[in-house]
């Protein structure tokens, strides 16, 4: 008998990229095992994305929580591994750049797992992002190597990655943002924080090098204050971004800064909905980058650089840093002239899933 196909999701970023590939194996009646680390385990971190996304519950909970990097990652490693030898799947797919995305892929390396990454080859340069780590770890010992643009076949041919392990299949999050955003109308997300469609831009932060350094943290806030003097904001704010907040009393000017409308982390539907009808996103996430061009939203993207340059390329993203006149003077831009149209990359089409699970099942026959 053939094993199952474990899919793992470990936090917030991971269950929007499995969801599609869930539910595409789903209806083609695989074997398949759904597998959380639980790196993520607040209730508004996961248990609202499965909900949302229509996922079952984890057939699988690790429950590993938070903890260091070192500690998060053996953790899982140790847990997978038991999971492995008892489940012997036919292979294993991990998605993105998290943690337990790469201690996944090691386990697999080991065990003689064939795994494959969904979202490899994408490369911000900059190995002070532990994510880079994380993705240079996986392509590395990955079997396939599933990209969501060309910059990431390009990537892994320049890392001599071979050419028969590189597929390129597109971007399976937007599979899920097209899935979902008609249901996302239903939300009344604008009602609950009182805002205007068309009339708010959306903030999200919660990059360590941003938020862990408490200069830059305040250049970003300094930024924002001129900002909400044109605009309203909404800031959904992460577990991370609230913590440092309150060790640097930071809290206290953040609610401060002028028409800022604080929230807890948002639900899928809830937050599609909010960034569909936003004027301009700010954000360091790597997700929010991609969702922005797929809906034609101006994006400022608060760090040095980008593992998603297509976003910058062909669609609506800017690059701006966390300098604060170069972030007033770029939102102004957008708020002035509507900002970047740009248009959506190719393969971005919602059917990643389909090609997906087309090799999925070639691999494990
Ligand atoms: C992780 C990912 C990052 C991703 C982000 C999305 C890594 C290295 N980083 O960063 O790539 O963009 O998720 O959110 O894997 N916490 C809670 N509740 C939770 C989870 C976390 O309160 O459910 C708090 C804890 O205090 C924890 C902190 O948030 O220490 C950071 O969580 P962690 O998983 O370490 O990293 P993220 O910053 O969320």
């Amino acid at each position: 008998m053939i094993g199952p196909v474990i899919l793992v999701v470990g936090a917030r970023p991971n269950f929007m990229k499995i969801a599609p590939i869930y539910a595409e194996l789903e209806k083609r009646k695989i074997n398949q095992i759904l597998l959380h680390t639980g790196q993520h385990y607040d209730d508004n971190m996961s248990k609202i994305f499965f909900d949302d996304l229509g996922m079952p519950q984890p057939d699988i909970y690790l429950g590993i929580g938070s903890g260091s990097h070192a500690y998060q990652t053996a953790k899982v490693m140790v847990e997978f591994e038991k999971v492995c030898q008892e489940h012997k799947p036919s292979m294993v797919v991990v998605v993105g750049d998290v943690n337990s995305t790469v201690a996944c892929s090691m386990v697999c390396a080991k065990e003689r797992i064939p795994c494959a990454h969904v979202e490899a080859g994408l490369r911000s340069f900059d190995r002070d992002m532990p994510e880079e780590i994380n993705r240079l770890v996986t392509d590395a010992i990955a079997d396939y190597l599933l990209t969501p643009s060309p910059d990431g076949d390009y990537n892994l041919r320049n890392e001599g990655v071979s050419e028969n392990r590189i597929v390129r299949v597109g971007n399976v999050m937007i599979d899920s943002l097209f899935n979902n955003i008609d249901k996302s109308k239903t939300s009344l997300i604008h009602q609950d924080l009182n805002v205007t469609i068309g009339e708010y831009g959306v903030l999200t932060l919660h990059r360590p090098s941003n938020v862990d350094d408490k200069t830059a943290f305040i250049q970003i806030i300094s930024a924002l204050e001129k900002i909400g003097e044109r605009i309203t904001i909404v800031f959904p704010l992460h577990p991370r971004t609230k913590n440092r907040a309150e060790e640097f009393g930071l809290t206290e000017r953040l609610e401060q800064i002028p028409n800022i409308v604080i929230t807890g982390p948002a639900g899928y539907l809830d937050f599609i909905s909010l960034m569909a009808g936003a004027k301009l996103i700010l954000t360091d996430s790597g997700g929010l980058q991609e969702e922005s061009t797929a809906l034609g939203i101006p994006c400022l993207t608060l760090r040095e650089n980008t593992e998603r340059p297509v976003t910058v390329t062909e669609g609506t993203n800017t690059i701006v840093g966390n300098n604060t006149e170069v972030i007033i003077n770029a939102a102004m831009d957008v708020l002035d002239t509507g900002g970047k149209s740009g248009r959506i990359p190719e393969l971005w089409d919602g059917k990643t899933a389909l090609r997906i699970a087309d090799l999925i099942e070639r691999i494990i026959e």
